[in-house]
C-alpha cells in the first residue's frame, strides 16, 4: 500500500475496500446488536479496535481503515450528532451566524480522544504489513450535513448558504478546515500511516463552487496537515466530481487520488499520480462471473499505474462475505 502511494507499481495491486469493517459482517452485527448507538461504537476503543480487525482478519487486506465516522467532527465541535435507527445521521441543524459562533474548535480533542486510543490500540494489534488508515469527512461534505441536520436530496439549503451567503459559509468551512487537520494530525501521532479525505458529495457542485468549497479547502487543509507531517500521504476522494476530477487532482497537493464508479481508469491515470479505486459496490453484492471480470477490467484499465483496488464506494449492507472472498482471490491472482 505504501509503495503504491509512493509511486511504485507493483505486479499485484494492494487492496482494502470502502466501509470494509460493517453491516455486511455478521460479526460485526453481532457486536453492533449489544450497542445502544452508533456513535458509542466510534467512542469505545476497544469496540472501534475489534471491528476494525474484523475484515482484516476474515478476508486479510492490505490496509485497515480506523472505524469511526466523519460526523465525529461536529459532535466534537458541539453540535448534536445522532443516528437514527434506519433513518442515517441527524445533526441539530446549523440555521445562523450564531450557530456557527457556537461551535467549540478549541476543545474538539476531548471528545476525539477516544479515536486516538483506537489508533494507538490498532497500531499494536496490526501486522505490520498492514497499512493503518486514518479520515475525515472533507469541509464541504461535512457542512452539508451540519446545514442539512442529515443526508440529504438536492442540498438546497446548504447551497443556499454556500451561493447567497459566501462569507458566513465559509466561516463554516474555515473552522472545518482547521478542526480536520487538526483531527488527522492527532491521528497520524497517535499511528495512522496514510490519511484518506472523504468529500462524498463534491460532485454535486457547478464547476466554479466546486473550486471554491471543494478544491480551496482541501487545498489548505493538505497545507496544514502536511506542514506536520510532510511524508504521510494523503488520499483525496471527490466522489462525483466527474471532468473536475482533473483540477482537483493537479491542484489541491493531495498524494493520491480516489475514483469513484465512473472514472475511467485510462483518464484518471493521466493526472499522473497514485489512484484508487473503482469497481461498482454493486458487482460485489451480484457476484460470480459479473463481479470476476469487472474486477479485471478495472486492474487492467489502469494499464502501468501504481493503484489501489477497492470499490468506487462503500461496500453495500447486503453484500454476501463470501462474495468479498472471491473478489479479493481475483484480485490476489491477477497480474500486471
Ligand atoms: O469501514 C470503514 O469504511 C470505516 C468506517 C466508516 C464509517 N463511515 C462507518 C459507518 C467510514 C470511513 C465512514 C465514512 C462516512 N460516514 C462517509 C463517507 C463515505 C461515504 O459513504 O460516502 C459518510 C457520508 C458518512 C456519514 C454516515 N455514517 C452516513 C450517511 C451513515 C448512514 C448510512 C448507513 O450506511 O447506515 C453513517 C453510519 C455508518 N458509518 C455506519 C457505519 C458502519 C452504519 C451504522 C451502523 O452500524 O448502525
Amino acid at each position: 500500500m505504501l509503495s503504491a502511494l509512493s509511486g511504485e507499481a507493483a505486479k499485484t495491486p494492494p487492496l482494502w475496500l470502502m466501509r470494509q469493517a460493517g453491516r455486511f459482517l455478521p460479526e460485526y452485527r453481532a457486536i453492533r446488536a449489544d450497542v445502544p448507538s452508533f456513535l458509542d461504537m466510534c467512542y469505545t476503543p476497544d469496540l472501534a479496535t475489534e471491528v476494525t480487525l474484523q475484515p482484516i482478519r476474515r478476508f486479510g487486506f492490505d490496509a485497515a481503515i480506523l472505524f469511526s465516522d466523519i460526523l465525529v467532527v461536529p459532535d466534537a465541535l458541539g453540535q448534536e450528532v445522532w443516528f437514527a435507527e434506519g433513518e442515517g445521521p441527524k445533526l441539530v441543524p446549523l440555521r445562523n451566524s450564531a450557530d456557527i459562533d457556537r461551535l467549540q474548535p478549541d476543545a474538539i480533542h476531548e471528545t476525539l480522544s477516544p479515536v486516538y486510543q483506537t489508533v494507538r490500540n490498532l497500531s499494536k494489534a496490526l501486522p505490520s504489513e498492514t497499512t493503518l488508515i486514518g479520515f475525515a469527512g472533507a469541509p464541504w461534505t461535512v457542512a452539508t450535513y451540519m446545514i442539512e441536520g442529515g443526508s440529504s436530496r438536492d442540498f438546497f439549503i446548504a447551497k443556499s448558504w454556500a451561493y447567497s451567503e459566501p462569507e458566513r459559509f465559509q466561516a463554516l468551512i474555515d473552522i472545518l478546515v482547521d478542526a480536520t487537520a487538526q483531527y488527522l494530525i492527532e491521528q497520524v501521532n497517535a499511528g495512522a500511516e496514510v490519511v484518506q479525505l472523504f468529500d462524498s458529495w463534491a460532485g454535486v457542485l457547478p464547476e466554479k463552487m466546486f473550486r471554491r468549497w471543494v478544491i480551496e479547502p482541501t487545498t489548505r487543509l493538505a497545507a496544514l496537515f502536511r506542514a506536520i507531517h510532510p511524508d504521510i500521504p494523503i488520499i483525496g476522494f471527490p466522489r462525483g466530481a466527474g471532468l473536475n476530477y482533473e483540477a482537483y487532482a493537479a491542484e489541491t497537493g493531495v498524494t493520491a487520488i480516489g475514483l469513484d464508479t465512473t472514472i475511467s481508469g485510462a483518464w484518471a491515470t493521466q493526472f499522473g499520480l497514485p489512484v484508487q479505486g473503482n469497481l461498482d459496490p454493486a458487482y460485489i453484492l451480484c457476484g460470480g462471473e459479473s463481479m470476476v471480470a469487472a474486477a479485471r477490467r478495472v486492474m487492467d484499465s489502469f494499464g502501468d499505474a501504481p493503484f489501489i483496488f477497492n470499490l468506487g464506494h462503500g461496500v453495500n449492507k447486503d453484500t454476501p462475505p463470501e462474495h468479498v472472498t472471491e473478489l479479493v482471490a481475483t484480485v490476489r491472482s491477477w497480474r500486471r
